[in-house]
């Protein structure tokens, strides 16, 4: 039998990601001094209370139902959340959703709010769920590049205005990956009213809100007058609670948005396993004090990279905020054939930006997911001749 994938499948073949993972592993099988930048997986372990209420938890002989719409207590510690960290107020019941992670809300999302042909306006580069969710959906992409003319925010006032008329979504991310910028009120009001104007749902990704390098924290979307009529946030347990692997996450902001999201996910799956709701619903009950420790690390490890990267002639992106470095390296080749270069002779890893998007090119995406002594080290091997 010769089983043939659909034509949707075209859009999923695997790319330079596989590629890159390949010659990783390759490498890592002879080189033990090997410094892996690659993925955005938090090295840190989630802390001890997180991880004991995880197994106290699953040792209950109760814990193994399904658990459908997940803890109506999960929504509340996420309410609890918004309001102490953001001063932003949300109905439990009706403006939170849990997710599988929020990788698997991005992806489906468009399939709830987008038919096909509609438009999806994203950013070039863009984390890439984003695409795979807008071509599952059959809708199109309207990409606004991130420049460094702009300090990396898209520019609402470029899109035209028959592209504005067909969109349906509007996908942002801040801080962002790959690119780490943060938006300021005086954007996301131009972001709210053009919204407003033209009746398009915002996602906002906010995987990367509690990494912050600066005292005040990132602008929350969800603060700005008349955001929750225009607008839903993602956020996620993966990177400020180190919990990437037990996959929880939820989306908040507009009701009638989460209502039907929440319509498409009661079809396609039956929820997470409870004792990993109980662990998040500590995580977030102790937000303030975890994400702190969090902030601590990685502002170390940025000033470190950053520094250290503009000493060899490296032009990294400003920031303050975010897991990653996007930087332009002091060499005249593509990006990909500058990454596989890295990976074989100097033994570290960092992703090529146009995997990203095709304004990605010249730049790498560094991961801070390593710890300040092989940071150094990095620096140390990229500045060998
Ligand atoms: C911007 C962004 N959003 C969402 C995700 C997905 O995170 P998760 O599915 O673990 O919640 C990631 C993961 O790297 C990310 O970088």
């Amino acid at each position: 039998m010769n089983i043939e994938a659909s034509e949707r499948m075209k859009n999923f073949e695997s790319g330079i990601f596989s590629r890159l993972k390949t010659a990783v592993e390759k490498r890592k099988l002879i080189d033990q001094s090997f410094i892996d930048l690659s993925l955005g997986t938090p090295d840190i372990p989630p802390v001890e209370q997180v991880r004991a209420k995880l197994a106290e938890e699953s040792l209950k002989k109760t814990s193994y139902g399904y658990t459908l719409g997940g803890l109506t207590r999960f929504n509340e510690a996420v309410s609890n959340y918004y309001k102490r960290v953001n001063n932003v107020d949300l109905a439990a019941e009706s403006e939170v959703l849990q997710t599988m992670g929020s990788q698997e809300g991005l992806v489906h999302l468009p399939l709830a709010f987008c038919n096909p042909g509609d438009i999806v306006i994203t950013t070039n580069p863009a984390y890439l769920a984003y695409d795979a969710g807008i071509k599952l959906a059959g809708a199109e992409s309207y990409d606004l590049p991130l420049l460094k003319e702009n300090d990396y925010l898209p520019q609402i006032k470029d899109i035209p205005e028959s592209v504005a008329k067909k969109a349906k979504l509007l996908i942002l991310n801040f801080p962002g990956n790959p690119v780490p910028a943060t938006a300021t009120k005086g954007f996301l009001t131009e972001v709210i009213a053009f919204a407003k104007k033209y009746n398009i749902l915002i996602l906002h990704d906010a995987a990367y809100s509690e990494f912050y390098y600066t005292k005040e924290p990132v602008i929350n979307i969800l603060t700005m007058p008349g955001a929750k009529d225009v607008c839903i946030e993602t956020n996620s347990l993966s990177k400020s609670f180190s919990l990437a692997g037990a996959r929880i996450a939820y989306f908040v902001g507009n009701a009638q948005a989460i209502q039907i999201l929440k319509n498409l996910k009661s079809n396609l799956d039956y929820g997470v396993f409870s004792p990993i709701q109980e662990a998040a619903i500590v995580a977030l009950d102790h937000a303030e004090e975890i994400t702190k420790q969090v902030r601590k690390v990685f502002s170390q490890r940025y000033d470190i990279m950053s520094k250290g990267l503009t000493d060899l002639g490296w032009n990294v992106a400003p920031s303050s905020s975010g897991m990653f470095l996007w930087a332009e390296y002091p060499e005249e080749i593509d990006d990909e054939t500058f990454v596989f270069d890295l990976i074989e002779n100097k033994g570290i890893a960092m992703v090529p930006g146009s995997a990203f998007g095709s304004e990605g090119n010249g730049y790498v995406r560094i991961a801070l997911v390593q710890d300040k002594a092989l940071l150094e080290n990095a620096l140390v091997k990229l500045a060998k001749k």
